[in-house]
């Protein structure tokens, strides 16, 4: 049981959360500023983009995992299928399942370090669902065929290529060291040729999110799933003094975690990319009322 006393334990340190997670965050610029040194990397030294790239690279090998061990609980059962109206089905329950897993071919957005790219391994298959199609049992995945992992950031390439490994992905899951706003030119992707996107953590910190957003969706087949977790804007009718904080909060965020904003209206951009079968996007169960990074999580299936 929570009581009163444990209740605002648990608020000061989620109000406080961002403030240390920035200054470990600073911890890692040093190292970063002295091995592009080391390296003569001058061109990263004098270009903040490159600089923040390199940075936020490194941070990310010691964030990366722990945002995984907090978020798993949810990430693994949504690209199952089974989050629905921001609630895990138990795998015993299905019943209410609306929407297959992931499978067959997926675009992942900003892979990053490959935190999540295990999931996409065949050692994640429930027995029941092992049909080398993209899957039609709601709440089941099935076998992965290829993966794109749009990831723009070569300084997370590395560790996101032990992670393929490490994972039996080697056939599988392909790299596109591209922003998705160049993943057009690019020519690795067709329109309309993916059955998922996968999009964790990562809409905060493309370039024109609307935009490319929009763009995104014309990738997805006819009855494609787009898998999200994200984290989102507080607006003012959720509370006055947390949109003011996370407001606050914002004018230091981006410059110091690799450009991630948090005052992006994602769901809704998300919601209106284009017309979808089905939309289930909502925040996670029992978010309280003093998280200063919200999250939205859900499937739509276009
Ligand atoms: C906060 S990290 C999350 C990484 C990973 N999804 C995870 O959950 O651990 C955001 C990722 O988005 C990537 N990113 C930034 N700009 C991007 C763009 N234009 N297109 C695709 N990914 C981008 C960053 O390089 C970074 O790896
Ligand atoms: C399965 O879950 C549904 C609601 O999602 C519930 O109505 C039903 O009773 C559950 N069935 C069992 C056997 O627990």
């Amino acid at each position: 049981m929570a009581t009163p006393l444990s209740r605002t334990k648990e608020a000061l340190a989620s109000l406080l959360f961002p403030w240390r997670f920035m200054l470990i965050s600073l911890t890692f610029l040093p190292s970063t500023l002295l091995t592009l040194l080391r390296t003569r990397d001058f061109h990263s030294l004098f270009s903040w983009p490159l600089l923040q790239a390199a940075w936020f690279g490194r941070f990310w090998s010691w964030a990366g995992p722990q945002v995984r061990l907090s978020a798993e609980e949810l990430v693994v059962p949504l690209l199952e299928g089974r989050v629905v109206a921001g609630k895990v089905l138990p795998s015993t329950n299905l019943s209410s399942a609306r929407v297959p897993g992931v499978g067959g071919t997926v675009l992942e957005i900003g892979p990053g370090s490959g935190n999540w790219v295990s999931i996409f391994s065949d050692r994640y298959l429930s027995p029941s669902s092992t049909s080398t199609e993209s899957g039609t049992t709601p709440g089941t995945r099935a076998k992965v065929t290829r993966v794109y992992g749009v990831e723009p950031n070569p300084a997370q390439h590395p560790q996101l290529r032990a992670k393929i490994a490490e994972a039996g992905l080697g056939d599988v899951y392909e790299i596109v060291p591209v922003g998705i706003e160049d993943l057009a030119s690019s020519g690795r992707v067709a329109p309309e040729s993916v059955d998922c996107i996968v999009s964790v953590l990562c809409l905060c910190s493309i370039p024109e999110p609307r935009k490319n957003i929009a763009e995104l969706y014309g990738y997805l087949k006819p009855g494609g799933r787009w898998f999200v977790y994200e984290h989102v804007k507080r607006p003012l009718d959720e509370g006055w003094v947390m949109s003011l904080y996370q407001g606050f909060v914002n004018l230091l965020w981006p410059h110091l975690i690799g450009g991630c904003d948090l005052r992006r209206d994602t769901a809704q951009w998300l919601k209106k990319a284009g017309p979808w079968s089905e939309v289930d996007l909502v925040h996670p169960e029992n978010t309280p009322w003093y998280h200063t990074v919200p999250h939205t999580i859900g499937i739509l299936t276009k």
